[in-house]
């Protein structure tokens, strides 16, 4: 049976790991990456499991204890975070977000490959959109390699609209999506 729970610091190393295969994306680009500039990356993945502007959410396996999908994001505001980096959601329109500005980035998506094609990924994703409207959050935003059908096919499914493609930090044609979640 499986058993969907909030990420804790003690999910670092699975979190990490995934992050590090970074599968679904086709350029290394931490490949030249400073030690200073990895310490900075582990001190972000710490803070999906941690921080107040962050959830992460972990399904596991409940027989073998094993760790079998996440999804994670960070609560943004378009308003008022900067960033020293490109950032897919930079480059949109004021007005697709909401009033006050706040979003969730969706970080991370990943299910063990025994697990795929179950619904599971859509599960993760849903649990993400709930946190949101906890949270009072109306806009949820992702964006993936335009290379990865699956991801654009599971968020189209999911409601999510593309709304720009292009390059985002590299050359990358990359489309970036969001789901409106306030009420019509
Ligand atoms: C993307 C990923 C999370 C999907 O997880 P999943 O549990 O298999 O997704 P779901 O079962 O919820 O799929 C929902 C729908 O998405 C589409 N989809 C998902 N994977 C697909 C695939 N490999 N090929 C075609 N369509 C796919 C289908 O429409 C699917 O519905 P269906 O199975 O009824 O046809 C998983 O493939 C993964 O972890 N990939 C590696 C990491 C990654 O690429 N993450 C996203 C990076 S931006």
């Amino acid at each position: 049976m499986l058993h969907l729970r909030c990420g804790t610091l003690a999910d670092f190393d699975f979190l990490y790991q995934v992050d590090v295969e970074d599968e679904g994306i086709s350029v290394d680009f931490k490949a030249d990456w400073t030690e200073k500039e990895w310490e900075s990356h582990r001190q972000r993945i710490r803070s999906l499991l941690s921080d107040d502007h962050a959830a992460t959410f972990i399904l596991e396996d409940a027989d073998s204890h094993c760790r079998v999908g996440v999804v994670c994001g960070f609560f943004r505001n378009i308003d008022r975070d900067t960033f020293p980096y490109p950032t897919g959601f930079g480059f949109l329109s004021r007005d697709i977000f909401p009033h006050d500005g706040r979003f969730c980035e969706v970080y991370q998506l990943w299910v063990d490959p025994a697990y795929r094609r179950r619904g599971l990924g859509s599960a993760l994703k849903c649990e993400l959109e709930y946190e949101c409207l906890r949270r009072g959050v109306g806009l949820i935003y992702t964006h993936t390699e335009s290379a990865n059908k699956h991801v654009i096919a599971l968020n189209h499914r999911l409601g999510y609209r593309c709304v720009r493609v292009g390059p985002i930090w590299d050359d990358v044609e990359r489309v970036s999506l969001v789901k409106d979640l306030r009420p019509a």
